[in-house]
């Protein structure tokens, strides 16, 4: 009998957390179930920093972005001694299961949290990275495209305007499926991700050159933040944009423009579809929790939203799918792997 629940956002924020909130305090209350507020992520559990959720609390959340839980990285909770501390906060606060809304980080502490006390967890996948195996699609990934991409637009106008080439550094942590996105459906001139290794010739210079006998005169070079692995032994560090803007600098005649979007593309409203999957999802992680489930990971997977055993959950590794391949061949003109 599950009588009261905790709700935590951790990781980095994604457009939707509070849609997740307010969805799973509307459905846990409407079955007769108590929801508390982890602020600060782990940390919250460690320091008790809870506040009791009601319907009204998350009146007016959907609509806007970040998380008004706040998210937090917690060292202390990857400790034994951070996670004890936690469960004697669980138990004391009597909470029958925790839900974790974030990333692969946040599945793996409620993992931990769950293999070492009797606690019930669920995760729902909220990251812009869209890079969790388990999952085709987590919260805030479309929300996230869409900024990017009208802060994209904005770049392309004044691009096309001085004939200049412009390279656009996107966030995605080690995968490239943002980047990609984004490309996509901005139509750049080219896209390098972590999963494929790039070649400065092939992967840039090459498309330039056609871009330019098709009669273009400003080109568009998205950078994943990821896209550190080259054939020329450059050690990127983090810098992959710059690094790039450099080589076409000293490479070609052109004098490009670098723009790194950052966290522009965490904040802002969700959309229809991260409102409408939060929702979704946290509708069924209460659903899962009354039917007597126990450790789940929501995924969206071939158009249904399900959820699995968080073991299996986290053996799944994230890599571009099929079709996403073929669509970065295409747009890249290459065949790899
Ligand atoms: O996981 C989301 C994300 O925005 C990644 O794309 C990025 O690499 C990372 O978080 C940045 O984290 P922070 O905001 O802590 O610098």
């Amino acid at each position: 009998m599950i009588k009261r629940i905790g709700i935590l956002t951790s990781g980095g924020d994604a457009p939707g957390m509070n849609a997740v909130i307010r969805s799973v305090v509307r459905s846990a209350n409407s079955h007769g179930i108590e929801v508390y507020g982890i602020r600060r992520g782990y940390q919250g559990l460690i320091n008790d920093d809870m506040i009791l959720l009601h319907n009204k609390t998350v009146g007016n959340i959907m609509n806007e972005g970040g998380t008004f839980l706040f998210s937090a990285r917690s060292d202390e909770f990857r400790t034994p001694e951070g996670r004890k501390q936690a469960w004697k906060n669980i138990k004391a606060r009597g909470l029958d299961a925790i839900i974790g809304v974030g990333g692969d980080g946040t599945f793996r502490g409620l993992k931990d949290l769950s293999s070492e006390y009797p606690v019930n967890v669920i995760g729902i996948p909220a990251t812009i990275d869209n890079d969790i195996g388990c999952t085709h699609y987590t919260i805030g990934y479309d929300s996230a495209a869409n900024t990017a991409m009208e802060a994209i637009d904005n770049i392309n106008d004044t691009m096309q305007s001085h004939e200049r080439c412009s390279v656009i550094e996107v966030m995605g942590h080690n995968s490239g499926r943002l980047a990609l996105y984004v490309a996509i459906g901005t139509g750049a001139t080219t896209v390098l991700v972590p999963e494929d290794k790039w070649n400065f010739k092939e992967d840039i210079l090459d498309k330039i050159r056609n871009y330019k006998d098709a009669g273009y005169n400003h080109y568009m070079i998205i950078v994943s933040e990821g896209a550190v692995n080259n054939d020329e032994g450059l050690e990127l560090d983090g810098n992959v944009g710059e690094e790039v803007a450099r080589l076409i600098k000293e490479r070609t005649n052109l004098d490009p423009r670098l723009t790194v979007l950052g966290h522009i593309q965490r904040g802002g409203r969700p959309q229809a579809r991260d409102r409408v999957t939060a929702t979704r999802m946290g509708c069924l992680a209460v659903n899962s929790l009354l039917e007597g489930r126990n450790n789940r990971i929501i995924v969206h997977r071939d158009n249904t939203i399900k959820d699995i055993d968080i073991e299996e959950a986290l053996e799944q590794k994230t890599r571009l799918y099929k079709q996403e391949k073929i669509i970065l061949e295409e747009l890249t003109g290459k065949v790899k792997g």
